[in-house]
């Protein structure tokens, strides 16, 4: 049946999940020539999580643990109380699923129970998580679903040289996630979205093939292409463009000025992109929410992450009746870019 009617989408719950094992820059230093002075100078990165075979962290479980996560925190975020039975579409934003198929999300519907929900894996790299809102907004304004579990979630380490000293201290693991319920159309909370691609014949970004459910120790790698190829370089200059090319584009869309948004939440890859954006914005860092030092690049689980962590330590002061103005930006491989101005 034709439904015509046009609904609006709120956010009602936020969660995240991340390995116990933390790797610090001082455990790397003892296999890679590197050391704890550079790595903070260069990217801001101190420690990040590590997913554990022994304790059979895999993609599944941390994206799974997120979602559950995300229907508990329901009530805290809004008062809302949800059933997994209440979810009707699962979309999950990863690069390093368990298997090439079935999806990620297809597991992790089975794991929480969410018996009515179809459920699908999208790939946009470290701007999954944008572009899956993005999905899961057009998905509730048509009416097709009304209640949409977004799930960022990458184990990198699988596909980490642990000799590459470019790219095996930037990486982390863990998994974010948010529940997106449709309202009325009087009282959608999202503004705009931005969302852009631009094919990357360089290949300045990328893993050629598909690794295990676990991640690798050193002496496990025999293939080295399909481990994660980075030139640091040329994925630098095209972010520092990017993340402040997106933040302009959804904010002026959203019919905002850059000073009225109360908090950035950026894709924590290097805290150095992070400060240029601010200075080109000419906005004061405060209001950028980072937590790089502790996680360092989650790929698309970073911008949950950071959110509901900033949330739970306070660094997000959010007042009864008052929505806060926000802007979420990523960018990654691909190479894809986007942002997306909401009120929460
Ligand atoms: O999610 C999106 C994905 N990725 C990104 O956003 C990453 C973007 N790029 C970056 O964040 C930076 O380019 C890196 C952090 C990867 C590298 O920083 P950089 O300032 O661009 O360093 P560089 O590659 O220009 O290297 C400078 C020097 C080189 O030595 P020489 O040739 O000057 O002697 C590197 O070999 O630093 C050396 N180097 C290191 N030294 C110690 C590179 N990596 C390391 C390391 N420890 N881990």
């Amino acid at each position: 049946m034709k439904n015509s009617a046009r609904y609006g989408a709120k956010i009602i719950s936020w969660s995240r999940a991340l390995p116990e094992r933390v790797v610090t820059n001082n455990d790397l230093a003892q296999i890679l020539d590197t050391d704890d002075e550079w790595i903070v100078k260069r990217t801001g990165i101190k420690e990040r999580r590590i997913a554990d075979p022994a304790k059979a962290e895999t993609a599944t479980d941390l994206g799974a643990m997120a979602a559950k996560f995300a229907l508990a925190n329901a009530e805290k975020y809004s008062q809302t109380k949800i059933d997994a039975t209440e979810i009707d579409l699962i979309i999950c934003a990863t690069a390093t699923g368990d298997f090439v198929f079935p999806s990620t999300a297809c597991m992790i519907q089975d794991r929480i129970g969410a018996s009515n929900a179809a459920a699908f894996d999208m790939s946009a790299a470290c701007t999954g998580f944008v572009f899956a809102m993005n999905t899961a907004y057009n998905y509730i304004q048509s009416g097709q679903f009304k209640n949409i579990m977004v799930i960022g979630v990458d184990l990198m380490s699988k596909y980490i040289d642990w000799a590459d000293r470019g790219t095996a201290v930037i990486f982390g693991d863990g998994a974010g996630a948010c529940i997106i319920s449709a309202t009325d159309e009087a009282d959608d909370c999202f503004h705009s979205f931005y969302i852009k691609s631009r094919g990357d014949t360089e290949m300045s970004l990328y893993a050629d093939a598909v690794a295990n459910q676990y991640p690798v120790a050193a002496v496990d790698i025999t293939n080295k292409p399909a481990m994660v190829q980075m030139n640091g370089k040329a994925v630098y200059e095209f972010a520092v463009k990017a993340v402040p090319e997106a933040l302009e584009a959804a904010i002026e869309q959203a019919g905002f000025q850059v000073d009225e948004i109360d908090y950035f939440i950026p894709h924590q890859a290097n805290i150095r992109i992070v400060q240029s954006a601010a200075r080109r914005l000419k906005i004061s860092m405060d209001k950028f929410i980072c937590n790089i030092d502790r996680y360092g690049n989650t790929s698309a689980a970073s911008i949950p992450i950071a959110f509901d962590e900033a949330c739970e330590l306070g660094q997000i002061k959010r007042e009864p009746g008052k929505k806060l103005k926000l802007a979420f930006v990523g960018f990654g491989a691909g190479l894809t870019w986007g942002a997306t101005v909401l009120e929460f």
